[in-house]
């Protein structure tokens, strides 16, 4: 059956119609950081799954990676990497583009962060398109990083994003339809 503690996390999340556009149903996770229970649960289901896992490394995506990455990180004992949007990050960098509807995006990483061979877990809030996450993904496997899984807190199932991963397993708490 389904982790009790599932509902109560998928309860604390509000949606808010029309944001940041008309027809968007915003899934506002800061509601569930308000929520204790539901905040400490989704971390806990998150470090149960990767805990001596052999993870070396937590991958944030930024914004909201890098409010689940960094407690998931410390509590199995790996480093937090963020992956931050273009022009952040002061040191030197490896970047990778991704589609918009719109245009196009980037994410960047630090050069030495992370070194081949080493077993990575990509966090973020939410996979709509996906594009972020395979651009995540790429990232980390140029540089020789094995991608263990993904993980959200919510998934849109309805734009397929996780058919843009390839190979790498998503895990997901919550559904949104
Ligand atoms: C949202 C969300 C994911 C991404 C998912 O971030 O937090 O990072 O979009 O979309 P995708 O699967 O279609 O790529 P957003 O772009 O709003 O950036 P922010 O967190 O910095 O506000």
């Amino acid at each position: 059956g389904q982790d009790p503690r599932i509902p109560k996390i998928a309860s604390s999340i509000r949606v808010i119609p029309d944001f940041p556009k008309p027809g968007i149903m915003f899934q506002d996770i800061t509601t569930l950081l308000l929520d204790t229970e539901a905040f400490k649960d989704t971390i806990d289901i998150f470090v149960e799954r990767y805990k001596g896992k052999g993870i070396s490394v937590v991958a944030g995506v930024e914004a909201r990676g890098f409010i689940f990455g960094p407690p998931i990180a410390l509590a199995i004992g790996a480093k937090f990497v963020p992956m931050r949007k273009p022009k952040k990050l002061p040191g030197k960098v490896i970047s990778e583009e991704y589609s918009l509807e719109y245009g196009t995006d980037k994410i960047e990483m630090h050069v030495g962060a992370v070194e081949p061979g080493e077993r990575a877990i990509i966090i973020d809030d939410l996979i709509a398109t996906g594009g972020t996450l395979a651009a995540a993904i790429r990232l980390l496997e140029r540089v020789g990083v094995k991608i263990v899984e993904c993980a959200c807190v919510i998934e849109l199932p309805e734009l397929n994003g996780r058919e843009k991963l390839g190979e790498a397993p998503l895990f997901i708490l919550v559904t949104s339809d």
